[in-house]
């Protein structure tokens, strides 16, 4: 992406990036704090806007606004959750969709759904696709299996693999928590995605032999190892799933630094449109 970036920071448009942290939950810090180190290491301009827990929801939307306004801010990422007494909704709704580089405002959602491809793809989904793309993986025919179904992940994830065209043409099954028998499932997947948010919880003897899989986890697990006794796993039981499945992606280090990657490539997308936008209204004078 530091290519991409230095392209049009050549041409006078630095791609500005600014996410918004409020309150102080850990796992929250530190997603943020890797999001600002790689836009900065890309070349981008931003950086974090950190508010206390306590801030309102009229504050936050008013930060918003401001940032919808202004024209060196070319992506806008409100990290989730936020405190109990904001609705995220309402703020995902506030942000310009063109400045929605999560993929979150219902605008992308459905130009996602529909197959359109000038709207943003939240990150985590479009980091798999990619992943699949540049290993090799044919989505074409496939047998996909998603597990879980939030908004963020599983549902996007479900409606790209079903798209007509490269990373799609797959058929795709929904797993949640309602699922009567979830192995019945995984184990006919060619590709299966975890991301339900339960650590460990797909073994081995849950995967069919050859299978891609994909672990879109990010839990933690007690590890007295460690000085925080605890360890950073999937959804995905990797030892018992590594012998068995033909490719798998690791926690940490998998999915992860993908959906990094693919928010500086929304960033980079955003700030390009905006140059058009620019152009086409001077072009219009
Ligand atoms: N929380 C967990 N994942 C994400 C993400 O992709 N974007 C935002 N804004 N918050 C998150």
């Amino acid at each position: 992406m530091a290519a991409d970036v230095a392209r049009l920071s050549a041409q006078g448009v630095v791609p500005g990036l600014t996410v918004v942290l409020v309150g102080d939950d850990p796992a929250s810090a530190t997603y943020v704090g890797a999001k600002e180190k790689a836009s900065k290491a890309a070349g981008m301009q931003g950086g974090t806007i950190r508010l206390p827990a306590t801030t309102t929801q009229d504050e936050l939307l008013a930060l918003v606004e401001r940032l919808n306004a202004d024209p060196t801010v070319h992506g806008i990422l409100v990290q989730m959750p936020l405190p109990r007494h904001i609705d995220p909704d309402t703020v995902i709704r506030h942000i310009r969709p063109e400045k929605d580089v999560d993929g979150f405002h219902p605008e992308n959602v459905g130009k996602l759904l529909i197959g359109h491809t000038d709207g943003f793809v939240s990150c985590t989904p479009a980091g798999v696709i990619e992943l699949l793309l540049r290993s090799g993986v044919d989505t074409r025919g496939a047998e996909a299996v998603v597990v879980g179904r939030s908004n963020i992940v599983g549902k996007p994830m479900a409606a790209l693999l079903v798209q007509g065209r490269a990373g799609g043409d797959a058929t795709v099954t929904v797993c949640h928590s309602r699922t009567r028998d979830l192995a019945f499932h995984t184990r006919r997947a060619d590709i299966l995605i975890a991301a339900i948010g339960r650590a460990e919880m797909i073994t081995g003897d849950m995967i069919k032999p050859g299978a891609v899989v994909i672990d879109v986890g990010m839990n933690t697990k007690p590890d007295a190892s460690k000085a925080k006794g605890t360890r950073l796993c999937g959804d995905v039981h990797f030892d018992s799933a590594v012998t068995v499945a033909s490719k798998i992606t690791p926690v940490p280090g998998g999915v992860g630094p993908m959906t990094i990657a693919m928010l500086l490539r929304n960033t980079v997308r955003a700030a390009e449109l905006a140059m058009a936008r620019t152009a086409a209204l001077a072009g219009s004078r």
